[in-house]
């Protein structure tokens, strides 16, 4: 069943171009308008909604927090992204204008579904992405949106992830579409452009090579940093978990602009820092001061691993490491920069000796408190 592969994290990391692709299956009618045939809540209330609120957790919430770059800049609505733990008791502002999302590969986590039958008290209509079908989450919520990324037997999502932020585009596209913030041929580029990265993402895991080669230098780390800006702070995020999931070393992922306020104390020699630098065909600034963090990282003796866009020759000069990603819009990025993460921790955590598909205390799906 793991197709020749090592471990069934392995393939569902080779997996990815086939997830993503499939959950790009069917959206569009011939004009390239996104077509939602299963979102059970009426148009006039999705017209009408003011605030959207994100319940996940885990990795799931990470996919939920490039939804918010990308539904914020695509609808104008506004985007939260709460942990379905903290929502529940925070006593959050719902009321029928609220759409809450519900991420979720296994569709069982208690906490979100928990998070699911607040939000619906509330009366707050439910939209659910979720991975397996027939599972509670998506029976309990107003519309489901199902990724296509085939059972996830690894307890460290990889395949899910990508599938549930490429099912969070088609959402925020749909929206986008309805409302009326963006004409239908811009939907349509927009959908083009996310038909190209099955095989971008193949690309990138054609050439991981390099990739493995410093994950498996790496396997004496205690710590490594990771550091992403925009849509590459969630990136960050998900690298991080990924690693401490796996090879059970510490790992902290910041957002760049906090490294002055805080976390470049963390950095002496050899420190190694993995940096998720933004596109530079994107807002020139933002990549000019990711670019300069590396320089002042690099200056306090890190350990520079870039992830860049091909290209990018910017990075170059600080860097030690650079792990390429082929070219791509800005916010559909983190389809491609998560997969060097996931097969660096992969390749570390096998170089370590460890049993990557079923780390220690970890429970594939957690149906309880
Ligand atoms: O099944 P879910 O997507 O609701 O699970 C959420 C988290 O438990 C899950 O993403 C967890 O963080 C994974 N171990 C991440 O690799």
């Amino acid at each position: 069943e793991k197709g020749g592969f090592a471990s069934f994290m392995d393939k569902e990391i080779h997996d990815q171009p086939q997830a993503v692709g499939d959950t790009l299956l069917a959206r569009t009618d011939e004009r390239g308008q996104i077509v939602l045939d299963d979102l059970r809540i009426d148009e006039s209330v999705l017209r009408s909604v003011d605030k959207i609120i994100v319940v996940a957790c885990g990795t799931a919430a990470y996919a939920g927090h490039v939804a918010k770059y990308a539904i914020e800049h695509w609808c104008r609505i506004p985007v939260e992204v709460e942990l379905a733990h903290e929502f529940r008791y925070r006593d959050p502002i719902i009321d029928a204008q609220t759409l809450v999302v519900a991420i979720s590969q296994s569709g069982e986590t208690m906490d979100t579904l928990m998070a699911v039958r607040h939000a619906r008290e509330q009366g707050a209509k439910v939209i659910a992405i979720v991975n397996t079908h027939g599972s509670t989450i998506p029976r309990e919520s107003d519309a489901v949106l199902y990724t296509h990324a085939g059972p996830e037997v690894a307890v460290a999502s990889t395949k899910a992830f990508l599938s549930q932020i490429t099912a969070a585009y088609i959402l925020g596209l749909y929206l986008a579409q309805l409302r009326g913030n963006k004409y239908p041929d811009e939907v349509a580029e927009v959908f083009d452009e996310l038909r190209l990265m099955p095989a971008r993402i193949q690309e990138i895991l054609d050439g991981a090579e390099h990739v493995r080669e410093v994950a498996r230098s790496m396997s004496e780390a205690s710590s490594v940093l990771f550091l992403g800006r925009h849509v590459g702070f969630p990136v960050a995020l998900e690298g991080a978990l990924k690693l401490k999931e796996l090879a059970y070393i510490h790992a902290e992922g910041f957002a760049a602009g906090e490294l002055k306020h805080g976390p470049i104390a963390l950095i002496d020699e050899g420190q190694p820092v993995i940096v998720i630098v933004p596109s530079p065909r994107g807002r020139d600034s933002l990549h000019s001061k990711v670019v300069s963090n590396i320089q002042e990282i690099r200056a306090r003796g890190a350990r520079t691993i870039v992830v860049a866009e091909a290209g990018d020759d910017d990075v170059l000069p600080y860097a030690d490491e650079v792990f390429w990603v082929p070219q791509s819009p800005v916010l559909l990025a983190p389809l491609l920069t998560t997969v060097p993460l996931q097969i660096f921790a992969c390749e570390l955590a096998t170089s370590k000796g460890l049993d990557v598909d079923q780390p220690r205390n970890l429970a594939k799906s957690v149906t309880v408190e």
